[in-house]
């Protein structure tokens, strides 16, 4: 898909990865993004940006766990901006400590509702959206942490996981409704988020040995991969994984996985190398 003069809508857009995707997709040449976030002010100061940049901007105060809240906005950006052809849905949340399995019944509904159900009701009402255009699409953020379990948050690799299989699942959508569902596996990127594995500021104490021996992602580089995902034609029911660099000034490791036998023997292969190590 040519960028040039489509619409888009991402959610989770007030900061880190959403935000530079909207970033990324204004220069890119798109004619209206619709921001999504509980965060008004980020949705602000993202929404000004994209406007320097010639995009329209509209923005919603939006729980993406409330079905009702997000039908609303997907209308409103509907009737904004003249229709969408991109949805992006990428807000995600984590449960921070106290780490498995002391986490809190309310931090395992929250990040089973905002990372999961969040991202399937916006899946839903994307290909309603997409449909009244004849096509487009979907890019749903998932993790490196779909790639296998996580001991200290089992709750967010799950969600993860979870997300993959609805990509999967979507694949066929393509020949169906002429919308391309693809999922983006961003590794360790330097964002808020981050903070959040922790006690909402700092990295969790389980994180502290991997984040000392590992480059850090820029979210400039994962628009990038989403942006692969949006213009490449050929690509539909794929992961794209953007993990960290083997060392600083390295690129990112990508790797594409174009269906589930290439997904899953990834993880075969990864599942076996982690074996070794312990
Ligand atoms: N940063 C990383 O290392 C990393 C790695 C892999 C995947 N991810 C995924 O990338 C996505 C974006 O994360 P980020 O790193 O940019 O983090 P971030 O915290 O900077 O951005 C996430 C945004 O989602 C919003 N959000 C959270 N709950 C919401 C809700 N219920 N409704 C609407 N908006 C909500 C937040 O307000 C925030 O602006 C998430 O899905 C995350 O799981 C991040």
């Amino acid at each position: 898909m040519d960028i040039k003069g489509k619409n888009a809508l991402i959610t989770g857009a007030a900061a880190g990865i959403g935000q530079a995707t909207a970033f990324a997709l204004a220069d890119a040449g798109a004619a209206g993004i619709a921001l999504a976030d509980l965060d008004e002010q980020g949705l602000k100061d993202t929404a000004k940006v994209i406007e320097q940049k010639g995009a329209k901007a509209v923005t919603g105060k939006v729980d993406v766990t409330d079905a009702a809240q997000q039908m609303k906005f997907f209308e409103k950006a509907d009737n904004e901006l003249g229709g969408l052809d991109i949805v992006h849905n990428n807000a995600g949340t984590i449960c921070g400590e106290p780490v498995w399995p002391e986490t809190s019944l309310d931090k395992i509904a929250l990040v089973v509702s905002v990372n999961l159900i969040g991202v399937m009701y916006g899946t839903r009402l994307a290909v309603d959206a997409l449909s009244r255009r004849g096509g487009g699409v979907i890019i749903n953020t998932a993790s490196t942490a779909s790639l296998g379990p996580m001991p200290a948050d089992p709750m967010y690799s799950a969600t993860k996981t979870g997300v993959v299989n609805l990509v999967h699942a979507s694949a066929g959508l393509a020949a169906s409704h002429n919308i391309r569902v693809n999922a983006i596996l961003p590794g360790m990127t330097q964002t808020q988020f981050i903070g959040r594995t922790g006690d909402g500021t700092k990295p969790a104490e389980w994180l502290g040995p991997a984040l000392a021996q590992t480059t850090m992602l820029s979210v400039e580089q994962i628009a990038e991969g989403v942006l692969t995902l949006i213009q490449d034609d050929g690509r539909a029911g794929e992961c794209l994984i953007v993990d960290n660099p083997r060392g600083d000034g390295e690129p990112p490791q990508s790797t594409r996985l174009k269906d589930p036998v290439e997904f899953y023997a990834f993880i075969a292969e990864r599942a076996k190398m982690m074996a070794a190590l312990t």
